[in-house]
């Protein structure tokens, strides 16, 4: 494994909840939401199946009930090492796998779909701070 593709240590994905993170797909920036169970890693993209503008993980970790990661919009309920979602709205659908690999202590991004880019939510989600209001102040 290449530490360029290195996402984070297994010790920072919590058993409870999701460790966000931005991969690159050409220019394209998209989020994706690491899981843990029982020791073994997952990585879902950051979007409802049944709303695919809704994100299950705002930034600071998706909701987990009963060891199903929740969609907090319609209640809709995923297993986190499947990705099947088992009630709500989109019941039946399945969360877009993204590949990971665990090597001795660290996640990594495998495949050649994206590329690793940083931890954390897309840049492009708040721009307004750098940006020369309209308004002249
Ligand atoms: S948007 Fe997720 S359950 Fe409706």
């Amino acid at each position: 494994m290449d530490s360029e593709s290195r996402i984070a240590d297994l010790e920072e994905v919590p058993d409870d909840s999701t460790l966000l993170f931005t991969v690159r797909e050409g220019f394209d920036e998209k989020e994706v939401l690491l899981v843990r169970l029982n020791g073994e890693v997952s990585a879902w993209r950051n979007y409802c199946p049944h709303w695919t503008d809704v994100r299950l993980d705002k930034g600071s970790g998706a909701e987990f009930r009963d060891g199903e990661l929740v969609c907090t919009r319609h209640g809709a309920t995923f297993l986190p090492d499947s990705g099947e979602c088992t009630y709500g709205p989109c019941e039946g659908a399945t969360l877009e796998e993204v590949d990971v690999a665990v090597d001795d202590d660290g996640v990594y991004l495998a495949g050649e779909d994206y590329e690793f880019d940083h931890l954390g939510p897309k840049s492009d989600r708040d721009l307004s701070s750098g940006r020369i209001g309209f308004s002249g102040n």
